[in-house]
This record gives structure tokens, sequence and C-alpha cells, in this order.
């Protein structure tokens, strides 16, 4: 089945899906992205990812595309255009086209690329019934991690750093305190059973599984705080997990190659995972 790319108005083969050399996307990673899973025919978190994109793109002066509820048809018909009743589908909004020059011009015509790729949900799941191994890596990223960009270098690096040691994912460490991860936001679980999460500011992205996994774990009467913790911290928990649209919610086994709790899955994140499901699904 040949795989369609959305582009500034067209649905178009992947394989032939282009930009201009001179979008300030390719150039500056001047755009933002959203990724968005989709289950089921079903879209996750939706009103949470637009919301995130309109921000995004508001921080840097962007103007959105087009209204909100036609970017939802064209994520719809992108699902459909490749057959896919569960993926994850990309969305990019560069600031558009213009002669190379650091300087923002106005009134550039934003540049809009979509494009799906097959998700499995009982894959997922198989993989989070083992749980996941990662490592620290420095967080050498920019001051303004909130914003969804596509300026993804440093979290290349550092993911590639975790998958040549056989690990899935880096733990990020900024000041002797974890942020997030390279594409996920990180959560501990203390000896005490608190949830603990870095507080949504510019050094971290404001994950929108983050936010209906903490509304999750109120409904579950769970204590949740949101505060730095430092990596010693990691190693003490008694859980760990990740969360991003990708990975929903992910059980950590290993960290720096340290056992976490009993190296298994924890009870308190399978929940919290299967709680997701059931709200997503619900939202
Ligand atoms: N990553 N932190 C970072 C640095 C991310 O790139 C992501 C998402 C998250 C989690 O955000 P959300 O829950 O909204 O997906 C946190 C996406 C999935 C990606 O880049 O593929």
């Amino acid at each position: 089945m040949s795989r369609i790319a959305y582009v500034n108005g067209q649905y178009v083969p992947h394989g032939s899906a282009q930009i201009h050399v001179e979008d300030r996307g390719y150039q500056f990673a001047d755009s933002v992205y959203e990724v968005c899973l989709v289950v089921d025919g079903k879209f996750w978190d939706i009103d949470g990812h637009l919301a995130r994109l309109r921000r995004s793109l508001s921080e840097l002066d962007i103007e959105m595309p087009m209204p909100e509820s036609a970017l939802r048809i064209v994520m719809e018909n992108v699902r459909k255009r490749n057959h896919l009743k569960s993926a994850l589908i990309y969305m990019q909004v560069s600031r558009g086209v213009a002669p190379r020059n650091h300087l923002f011009a106005k009134g550039l015509v934003p540049s809009v690329v979509m494009t799906a790729k097959r998700f499995d949900l009982d894959q997922s799941d198989e993989k989070a019934a083992k749980g996941i191994s990662i490592i620290s890596q420095p967080d050498i990223r920019w001051g303004r991690t909130d914003i969804k960009t596509t300026g993804l270098l440093a979290n290349a690096m550092a993911k590639n750093a975790a998958h040549e040691v056989g690990a899935a994912e880096a733990l990020l460490v900024r000041d002797g305190f974890v942020t997030e991860c390279s594409s996920s936001n990180a959560w501990i679980i203390t000896k005490d059973g608190v949830l603990v999460t870095h507080p949504k500011d510019h050094k971290i992205l404001g994950g929108i599984t983050r936010a209906t996994a903490f509304e999750c774990a109120q409904e579950l009467q769970l204590s949740v705080i949101e505060r730095p913790f430092t990596l010693n911290e990691v190693f003490a928990a008694r859980e760990v997990f990740l969360t991003s649209a990708s990975s929903i919610v992910m059980p950590v086994v290993t960290v720096n190659g340290r056992q976490i709790g009993d190296g298994a899955p924890g009870p308190i994140t399978i929940r919290l995972r299967e709680a997701y499901k059931a709200k997503a699904r619900a939202l």
C-alpha cells in the first residue's frame, strides 16, 4: 500500500513529498510539530495536542496555518488515505519559505506537512509488559524546550547514545536534576508511593500524555507532586515510568544498568497505563 503525505494543501505519494530548500523549517528549525496517536480510528488527547500546537506557534509568532477544525479534517484524511486504523500522525508547521535571513520575514505563508505511521497497540502493550531500559545523558538543549520545535538535534544525540548501549531512551539531567527524556516525560514513584515529575516550565515539554496521566493519577487517588528530582532519587525509586503519545505510559526497569524496584514493571505504573488507555478512549 503506498503511503500518502499531506504537503501544503495536497495529498501526495510519500516518496515524492517535497518542501522548498529555503523553507525556514529546514534552514533554522523555525517550525513546530505534534505527534498524535490515533487508536482504532479515535484520536487520543487531540484537543490537548491542538492546544499545544497553537501555543508553540504563538510563542514563535507564527500564524495558525488554518482553522483548528480544518487541521482535524486533514489529520483524519491522512489517516484514512494511508488505510490506517491505528497510527501516529506527524504534523509540522514551519514559518514558511523566504530567502535565508535570520530575521523573521513578515507575512509568510506557513508550510504544513503531515505524515502517518502505523501504530500497533498490542505491540506497545507487549513492550510495556517487559518494561524498558534507559540511560542518563546531559541535557544540552536550549532554554525553551517547552516550545515543541523541530530543533531536536540534542534530543537525537541523547537518544542515539542510549541506542548505542542497547537502551531505549535517554533520561536528561541538567544542573543535577532530571528534566525529562529525549522524546518523553519522566516520572518516579517514591518509596512512599508519591508520583513525582518535573514542573511544567521552560525546561521541559509540557507533555499532553503527562497532563492526562496526571489527571488519571488523581482519579486513582494517588498523590502527585511536580518538583525536580535527582538521579539518585531515580535509583532509589519504587517505580519509574515515561509518558508520551507514542509510548503512552511506559514502565522503566533499569536506569544506567541499575535495577529499579524489583526489576519488573511496577503495579502503580501498570494501573496508570490502563487508566490512561480507558480515559483516552472515552475522551
Ligand atoms: N515526543 N518530552 C519530549 C522532549 C518529547 O519530544 C515528547 C513527545 C514528550 C511527550 O509529549 P506528549 O505526551 O505530548 O507526546 C515529552 C513525541 C512523541 C515525538 O517527538 O515523537
